[in-house]
């Protein structure tokens, strides 16, 4: 046995007696904390916590945090982060006055990362996404969400989730494969739209079960993409797979993709810029979790979905990064908790839940994870010395994490 005292601790973050499966309404600005705190890991698991009189004296190894606060790393349920090339030239297309759904309908978008990935080589792929995840690690991500999406073939949706495949065999956080080959439709179906779902239905679904490349299934349902029905066929059919609804909806128009996935039982509906009174009420019904993606519509220059009135109707918010190429080349969760706060008007408090506990619950990691509660898994982050809670959010362009442990180890020490 291995052990690891954290000393000294001034805040320690969403620390729980009580471990909470997931925060919903005026519970999420409840966020549990002990001031002047200790945390002993044994292996890879939280052992105790509490105030610093009933701190241990003995471990393997003792950190001392003086005025810097512990964290649960964050969960960050929603990535697209395997993908081939950046696309800073459909950036600057929009700065001359583009928007996202023209450079789309010209073939750039998901189409154009689709190209660049069905040209590269799954080594490839598996060497750029490694240094990705490494980098999101080191911002103080501690369970991760990714998605196929950008193949829109058989062999490349596969080649994609094989990459996710060999950074699960290495990575020492958690990660969950989304197949998403439902994400555009490719040129050479757009005049027989059928024939592309039939081929994610009948060709790449049945393969993806065989070579266990997937927890979750995703249709990106809104204008200009997959419609409800074609979404509800998709998710029908991925259920009978065994693969669970994760989907993208509402990003560009009231698109009916938040009451589909609610009908198709997902465990979340994502992004959800356009959401209104029918919206809320569907989700309130079902047990769906909204995901909210602030630094895709900050990116995009789209509306902020409205966390505030989500929250207030008694809904239990999530926060993702959707890292991606195309609408959110950033993996910072700490961005998207200062932009949940300036943009969403959210508290501290509940951004913090929602990057934490709820982003866990996203992704069915809820017992393990997304808390500081005896017997999770020992994956935190000790931050910077700052003076308060809301200082995280508010120091919006820093970098306030000092160290990271990941399974009870000092990282990049515990890196593979
Ligand atoms: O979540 N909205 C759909 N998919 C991604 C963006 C994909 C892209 O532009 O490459 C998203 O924003
Ligand atoms: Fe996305």
């Amino acid at each position: 046995m291995s052990s690891l005292l954290i000393r000294n601790i001034k805040t320690l973050v969403q620390a729980e007696t009580n471990p909470r499966p997931l925060v919903k309404g005026a519970d999420m600005a409840v966020l549990p904390a002990i001031n002047n705190a200790f945390l002993l890991i044994e292996n890879d698991r939280i052992a105790s916590f509490g105030a610093m009189e009933r701190c241990p004296d003995r471990a393997d190894q003792i950190v001392d945090a003086a005025g810097r606060m512990v964290f649960p790393s964050w969960c960050d349920s929603h990535t697209h982060l395997v993908f081939a090339a950046s696309r800073e030239e459909e950036f600057v297309d929009r700065i001359r006055g583009l928007t996202y759904e023209e450079i789309a309908q010209r073939g750039g978008g998901i189409l154009n990362s689709a190209r660049r990935l069905q040209q590269t080589s799954e080594d490839d792929l598996f060497e750029s996404a490694l240094l990705r995840l490494h980098e999101v690690i080191g911002y103080g991500t501690g369970a991760i969400e990714i998605k196929s999406g950008y193949g829109l073939t058989l062999e490349s949706e596969l080649k994609m989730l094989r990459v996710v495949k060999r950074l699960k065999a290495v990575s020492p956080i958690p990660i969950k494969a989304t197949f998403l080959g439902a994400h555009a439709v490719p040129a050479e179906y757009k005049e027989r739209r059928n024939d592309y779902i039939d081929l994610i239905i009948n060709d790449m679904m049945p393969k993806v079960v065989e070579e266990n490349l997937a927890e979750y299934c995703d249709v990106f349902c809104d204008r200009g993409f997959y419609t409800v029905a074609e979404t509800d066929r998709i998710l029908k059919a991925a259920a009978r797979f065994g693969l669970k609804a994760k989907i993208h909806a509402n990003e560009l128009d009231y698109s009916g993709g938040v009451q589909v996935g609610v009908a198709n039982g997902a465990i979340s509906v994502d992004h959800l810029e356009y959401t209104g009174d029918a919206e809320i009420a569907a989700l309130l019904e079902g047990g769906t979790l909204p995901t909210l993606l602030p630094s895709c519509a900050f990116f995009l220059g789209i509306p902020f979905a409205p966390a505030r009135k989500m929250i207030d109707a008694g809904l239990p918010v999530v926060l993702a990064t959707d890292f991606n190429p195309g609408s959110s080349p950033s993996g910072r969760m700490s961005l998207v908790v200062s932009l949940a706060c300036l943009k969403m008007n959210m508290l501290p408090e509940e951004a913090i839940n929602a990057a934490t506990i709820n982003g866990a619950r996203a992704m069915e990691l809820e017992a393990r994870f997304g808390s500081i509660a005896v017997g999770k898994v020992a994956n935190v982050f000790i931050s910077t010395p700052i003076p308060s809670l809301a200082y995280l959010p508010y120091a919006f362009g820093s970098n306030l994490v000092d160290a990271v442990i990941l399974q009870g180890k000092m990282w990049p020490s515990s890196r593979q």
